[in-house]
């Protein structure tokens, strides 16, 4: 595991980037799975400015996201595919031919979950898996006690990770009770994952990634990854 860390929200952003930008210099053609939420919102700005100033591009990159709220479709504006396209897919202009994102309103969840991991097998899986770090140990929607062998599947959202997402929004909304979610086999299989973990809230979370792999921290089943890097905001 790779620790980098950074004193300042600037600094955060621009180690992530940097570590982005240089993994897609030695594989343009890169697989990415990518999260939602308030973390990565500073490094998708700086990507989209850099890609701007041609200084890098993802063009060539295919892009999965990690997560998705069940019922929820890329029209409405509280899914993470919406979430995405705002933040990253539409200002960078990426092809939908290189974009394939979960549809939490999908008649079947079930054959969008196999058609998921089938499209992340045809693609030779995911090559960068960039995760942010529930306040309860979550990656993805994996909440605490989820099996860690499960390829894409529908979970139930736990009480916590519900009432963070309510606090955060800034008008109410009923938050939904499901989602779907990139598994732990399928974050475990990438071959490279890039953790971000700012904010005072993932303390706990954090301190768990100092022991040992523990169900109750999903967090944990990253400890076995042999190419781990963390960019942490102190
Ligand atoms: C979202 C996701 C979640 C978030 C986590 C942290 O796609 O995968 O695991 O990364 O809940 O969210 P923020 O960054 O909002 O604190």
């Amino acid at each position: 595991m790779r620790v980098l860390t950074e004193h300042s929200p600037h600094g955060f952003t621009i180690t992530a980037a940097n570590w982005v930008a240089n993994h897609l210099k030695s594989k343009p053609q890169s697989t990415l799975a990518l999260p939602t939420g308030q973390t990565p919102l500073s490094l998708y700005a700086e990507l989209v400015a850099r890609t701007k100033m041609r200084q890098m591009s993802l063009n060539s990159a295919y892009i999965f996201n990690l997560d998705e709220y069940c019922g929820l479709g890329k029209a409405d504006p509280h899914s993470y595919s919406a979430f995405l396209h705002q933040h990253l897919i539409d200002p960078l202009n990426l092809h939908s031919k290189n974009v394939r994102l979960l549809q939490g309103d999908a008649p079947d969840l079930q054959a969008e979950c196999q058609s998921y991991d089938a499209e992340i097998a045809h693609h030779d899986g995911i090559d960068l898996c960039i995760l942010g770090l529930g306040t309860n140990g979550h990656i993805g929607f994996n909440e605490p006690q989820s099996a860690w062998n499960l390829r894409t599947h529908r979970v139930n959202l736990s009480e916590e990770t519900r009432a963070v997402h309510a606090r955060q929004s800034p008008q109410p909304w009923a938050i939904p009770t499901h989602g779907l979610t990139m598994g732990i086999q399928t974050v475990l299989e990438a071959r490279n994952v890039l953790l971000l973990i700012a904010g005072a809230n993932k303390r706990g979370a954090r301190d768990a990634l100092r022991g040992h792999a523990d169900p109750k921290w999903p967090v944990t089943s990253l400890l076995s990854h042999p190419n781990l890097t963390i960019v942490e905001l102190s």
